[in-house]
């Protein structure tokens, strides 16, 4: 795989699973814009990329502000002079009983996670669909199909990330644009470290519906993000691959056939 003289544009790219598919599409030569909410954390990311030789510039920007996507993208174009990629990354996950679920924390996390998906793609698409090809990948959960209690937003938003790629998938198909998603499992970033900090993630309890046994490492995730990206899925629209060491394929774990 080869990126040279290709662009991207990942949302949340300063850390996670953004930061390592950041990484990752620099060094298979592509230039990024690494837009992110955390404006020192995507300066100090990006002047690590430059130090290594790899090209990318950082962007400070809410994807929740659709009134400034028009103007991001016109920044990324007018620097790299095309958007060929773009990953919807940027999420975030808020654990509250549904009883207690505020509106505002309601619109908050859907915005996030799911308007701004659609918006971003939108900005996306219509240049891709200007220049003739391109390719977008969103970041959804195992938690789309997985559902678990007290993430009522969180796992409707995700299961909204799935239906909003395939739809979109169809829809730019023709153009040569294509859709796809990933749904990784677990992973430890800071937002499961966080979980795991709150008491709601247990690891032992995780591990007992991994069939894998493990957690996954972020370039786990990434490797097949860059994959949809590139012309090697060509004939992939619309899909939600997972990658989740087997739990969405799990029916009741058994720790007995997992470990021997
Ligand atoms: N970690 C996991 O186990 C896991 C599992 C399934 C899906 N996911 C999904 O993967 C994606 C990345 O998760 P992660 O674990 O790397 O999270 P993370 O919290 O470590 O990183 C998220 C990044 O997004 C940025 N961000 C948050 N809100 C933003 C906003 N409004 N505008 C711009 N940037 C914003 C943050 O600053 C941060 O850099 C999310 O969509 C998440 O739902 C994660």
């Amino acid at each position: 795989m080869n990126f040279e003289g290709s662009n991207a544009v990942v949302t949340g790219g300063a850390r996670g699973i953004g930061r390592t598919i950041s990484e990752k599409l620099t060094d298979l030569g592509a230039s990024v814009a690494v837009v992110d909410i955390n404006k020192d954390l995507a300066e100090s990311f990006v002047q690590e990329l430059e130090d290594k030789g790899k090209k990318a510039v950082a962007i400070a920007a809410d994807v929740t502000d659709t009134e400034s996507i028009g103007s991001v993208m016109d920044q990324v174009e007018s620097v790299f002079r095309s958007v060929d990629m773009m990953v919807n990354n940027a999420g975030v996950q808020i654990r509250c009983p549904s009883t207690e679920f505020s509106e505002k924390d309601w619109d908050r996390l859907m915005d996030i996670n799911l308007k701004a998906v659609f918006f971003w793609s939108q900005a996306a698409a219509k240049i891709m669909i200007r220049q003739g090809s391109g390719s977008i990948v969103n970041i959804s959960s195992g938690n789309s199909v997985k559902m678990m209690p007290g993430r009522a937003p969180y796992c409707i938003s995700k299961a909204g990330v799935n239906a909003l790629t395939a739809v979109l998938g169809i829809e730019w198909a023709s153009k040569g644009v294509r859709v796809n998603a990933v749904a990784p499992g677990w992973i430890m970033t800071d937002m499961v470290k966080e979980g795991m900090r709150l008491g709601v993630v247990n690891e032992e309890q995780v591990l007992s519906i991994t069939p894998i046994g493990r957690l996954a490492e972020p370039m786990e995730i990434a490797e097949i993000v860059v994959f949809l990206l590139s012309s090697e899925s060509r004939y992939m629209i619309g899909q939600t691959v997972f990658v989740d060491g087997g739990w969405s394929a799990v029916g009741l774990p058994d720790m007995k056939y997992f470990r021997s």
